[in-house]
């Protein structure tokens, strides 16, 4: 039966080019789940945006002298370019400066307030005398009174995770000129937070599947008691409070941006000519992920949960598998210092599958995990290369040579084929002897366990890493079979007996290509291809698709192509400074 799924994707800060730590941490995972889920015939639903409000937009472009909407729509367009580069199919990626959006923000504002879980209080707003401004909470910093960490900013503390307003801080200074700000107050709205912390309490303790680090980090913070918190702002850049009397207040970024989940799907319905079907992936039963970097934890597992509470017959999150940090050549990265390798960059000279390779491969899920460019190039050349395209390409042209560019048929092939054909199922061991020799069955079975079992478990989990060893398994466990058999070698004897193996070979290669394909569609489509089946993968679903004897292979051609040593320098230059 057909399982229906609804994936949210953090919405970047249209501020900035993407940068591999985002594309590790929050962009890659979903984009693996979603093609899964679609292959394996499910209902997907993946949305997400451009975060186009709050202070780090008008920061930037204070910065370079623009507008808000001119950086906000010059960035939306990069990642739209950068998602379609490398593969990330999402099936919207909107942003939060849509009509739609503003609508539906609004319309849960207006909602939590008439059910009253809003309400206005008097908030302490940092004014510098010196700058002779009010400084948005981005622009305050200090130590965090909750873990001491000196440095860090009014919206959220970098050390633990936890958000803020300016006036929480211990030692405030502004950010411009380092003295510190005067606190004046100003009458804002505020989520009532406290009221759910039993409801919240009870949720977060049945979600025995989460990740450790997003379960704990949650149970201490809601164990910690719930403040209220404001959700409007003194800034003229984002969506105006909708009532009468809050001239140049606007409603909070982080308060508005996941409500973009929600209103993604609805212009997802809209666009699709059926604008009830949003209903679907949110008031029937559905699995809901949320995919984001440990930074948005609080957020999704706690106030975006809270607001979905308030407002009523909405579904909750099923998971937040939000992945840790990914270090670059051993140190912290950092946008601001440039110790960060960009999307854009590496979009302009490689092709995404390698990168796609050793991001998930090395998916900092449990722990942070290093990227550097030796490691790019050694997981590219052993194992991309060495391991899974020199198979491929070793048998398609093998077989395209001698076999006229056909398939071959096994001599069993009516039995190999009914087995084939049930993979899916056990099959008794008598029934499988009479079919073919030990060390073929022996690949086929152990295949079988690997494609329906390990990876499947391990990526319906969320653990991506541990998927995507397994399938590489598989293509050694090919390779291994190869050398045994060594059709090259027997073929000069017995014919049959080169085309019996190589066909089982084929047949390997083929689970290669879906099993792989979550993490590598680019070069998994073009192997479809190449082994003359037609559509694409996803619509192929998640099966063993055996070859036809006499099905015609398009000319061969590698599927990844080595990479050279030098370009580890070339692009270890290209970094600017660590952090210190
Ligand atoms: N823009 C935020 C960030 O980059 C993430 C927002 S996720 C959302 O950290 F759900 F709130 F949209
Ligand atoms: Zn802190």
């Amino acid at each position: 039966m057909s399982e229906r799924i609804f994936i949210g994707v953090a919405w970047p800060y249209a501020n900035s080019p993407l940068h591999l730590g985002q594309i590790a941490g929050a962009y890659l995972p979903p984009d693996i789940f979603a093609r899964y889920h679609r292959t394996k015939g499910n209902d997907v639903l993946m949305v997400s945006g451009s975060d186009q409000h709050g202070t780090p937009i008008t920061i930037k472009a204070d910065q370079e002298g623009k507008k808000p909407e001119q950086i906000a729509t010059q960035y939306h367009h990069q990642f739209l370019d950068s998602w379609q580069k490398l593969g990330i199919s999402f099936d919207l990626f909107t942003t939060t400066s849509t009509a739609n959006h503003t609508e539906v923000a609004q319309n849960i504002f207006l909602t939590l307030l008439d059910k009253g879980y809003l309400y206005k209080a008097s908030v302490a707003q940092a004014f510098c005398y010196h700058c002779q401004r009010f400084l948005p909470d981005r622009y305050v910093e200090g130590t965090c009174p909750y873990c001491g960490f000196i440095g860090a900013r009014g919206d959220q503390c970098d050390e633990c995770g936890k958000p803020l307003n300016a006036a929480e801080l211990v030692d405030p200074y502004c950010r411009i000129c380092g003295t510190p700000p005067q606190f004046n107050d100003s009458e804002h709205f505020f989520l009532r937070l406290s009221a759910f912390r039993e409801q919240l309490l009870a949720w977060v303790r049945g979600q025995t599947h989460w990740r450790p680090n997003v379960l704990n980090f949650t149970m201490s913070y809601l164990e910690g008691g719930l403040k209220d918190r404001a959700i409007t702002r003194d800034i003229e850049w984002g969506i105006p409070v909708p009532l009468d009397g809050f001239k140049g207040k606007c409603l909070y970024v982080w308060f508005e941006a996941v409500i973009g989940y929600l209103s993604a799907s609805k212009e997802w319905a809209k666009s699709g000519g059926d604008e009830e079907k949003w209903r679907s992936f949110w008031q029937s039963e559905v699995k809901s992920y949320y995919f984001i970097g440990k930074d948005n934890i609080p957020f999704h597992t706690i106030i975006w949960p809270a607001m979905l509470m308030g407002y009523g017959d909405l579904n909750l999150p099923y998971d937040v598998p939000a992945n840790e940090y990914l270090t670059i050549e051993g140190r912290k990265l950092s946008s601001s210092r440039n110790w960060a390798v960009w999307l854009p960059d590496y979009l302009s000279r490689y092709a995404p599958d390698p990168l796609r390779y050793l991001l998930s491969i090395n998916m900092p899920e449990t722990g942070d995990t290093d990227f550097s460019w030796r490691e790019f190039v050694r997981r590219n050349n052993d194992e991309l290369v060495a391991t899974y395209g020199n198979l491929v390409h070793r048998v398609l042209t093998f077989v395209y040579k001698n076999f006229d560019g056909c398939v071959p048929r096994h001599s069993k092939y009516d039995d190999i084929h009914e087995y084939l054909d049930n993979f899916g199922k056990d099959m008794s061991a008598d029934y499988l002897n009479k079919i073919t020799d030990d060390l073929s069955l022996n690949l086929l079975e152990s295949a079988k366990k690997l494609f329906f079992v390990k990876v499947d478990d391990n990526i319906s989990q969320c653990h991506f890493r541990q998927a995507i060893m397994w399938a590489m398994r598989l293509a050694q466990a090919t390779n291994r079979y190869l050398e045994e058999k060594s059709p090259w070698k027997v073929i000069k004897e017995d014919r049959q007996a080169a085309a019996d193996s190589l066909y089982v070979a084929l047949c390997l290669i083929s689970l290669l290509k879906t099993v792989l394909y979550p993490f590598l569609p680019f070069s998994s489509q073009k192997l479809h291809e190449l082994l003359g089946f037609e559509g694409s993968v996803e619509e192929d679903g998640w099966r063993l698709h055996s070859p036809s004897p006499g099905q015609r292979l398009l000319p061969p051609e590698p599927l990844f192509s080595k990479l050279d040593e030098g370009l580890v320098e070339e692009e270890t230059n290209r970094l600017g400074l660590p952090d210190s």
